[in-house]
């Protein structure tokens, strides 16, 4: 399998990372920069986040969204009627796109969850036309405190999740400098590096725990498996992490990094 991320459904992405893509385009492209004009490839387009923050480019005259969840690509194409966007589903391992002809690569948030990412960078680079740019962006391992408060209580109440949707460590490209490197080896030239900082914002408890629950497809099979008392534990346990040590429920925030690389094809 060419990736680790394991789909629920493209509204249960949506409400658990979706909106979260939403708030990181707008950075990551003013990292990345948007040609003048030409066409662009989203590479891993998900439910396309980063594909409609494009489209908001009225220079670009084609915005190529790729995926390999056919659901996620019939949600971007519900999301628009763009005449220059297209999606369709395929593998950012084996573009099925002609060498040199994209003024532009992206892919957000999706090299960390593919098996062999050198293999999808030396294919954005391949697409590319000489002296475009392609770039690409990761969530920090250590940049997730929210992400990281779920994943540890339940580590902590249910060890067996690990490796059931419950990552046992960092996944590949989450340290700084790691996907630079990727860039490099993969012959880019002026690569550059930048630290993406946005807020997690949850209204309340309910918006925290319901969307991580029940957006990614392995760790919710495993939790809809437990018996409903293992169920209330988890519960309760997740909701004193959000409270921490508040009586209060209601909004908290959380700071989050994600690593962005650029480079020259
Ligand atoms: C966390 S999501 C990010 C999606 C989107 N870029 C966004 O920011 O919302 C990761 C995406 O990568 C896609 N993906 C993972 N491996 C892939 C592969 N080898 N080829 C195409 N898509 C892949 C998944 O289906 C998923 O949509």
């Amino acid at each position: 399998m060419p990736s680790t991320f394991i789909a629920k459904g493209a509204d249960a992405y949506e409400a658990s990372m979706g909106r979260w893509s939403r708030k990181l385009a707008a950075p990551f492209l003013a990292f990345a920069g948007v040609p003048s004009h030409g066409r662009v490839l989203d590479a891993g387009c998900g439910t396309g986040s980063l594909t409609l923050a494009l489209a908001a480019h009225p220079e670009l005259t084609a915005i190529e969204a790729l995926d390999f969840e056919e659901n996620f690509v019939a949600a971007l194409r519900a999301r628009t009627n763009d005449p220059r966007v297209s999606a369709r589903k395929g593998d950012v391992c084996a573009l099925p796109h002609e060498d040199k002809s994209f003024d532009a690569a992206y892919s957000l948030l999706v090299l960390h969850f593919v098996s062999n990412a050198e293999e999808a960078i030396s294919e954005m680079r391949r697409v590319l036309k000489p002296g475009a740019t392609a770039a690409a962006a990761v969530w920090s391992h250590d940049g997730m405190p929210s992400w990281r408060l779920f994943w540890n209580t339940i580590r902590a109440i249910e060890p067996e999740a690990e490796g059931n949707g419950i990552p046992s460590g960092p996944r590949p490209m989450t340290a700084e400098g790691e996907l630079r490197a990727l860039f490099e080896s993969a012959g880019f030239a002026d690569v550059a590096e930048a630290r993406l900082t946005m807020m997690m914002d949850y209204a309340n408890f309910e918006d925290f725990y319901l969307p991580k629950v029940y957006g990614q497809g392995r760790f919710s099979a495993f939790f809809e498996a437990l018996p409903e008392a293992r169920r209330e534990r988890l519960r309760e346990a997740l909701r004193a992490a959000y409270l921490d040590g508040r009586s209060e429920d209601g909004p908290r925030a959380f700071e989050s990094v994600a690593w962005a690389v650029r480079g020259v094809g």
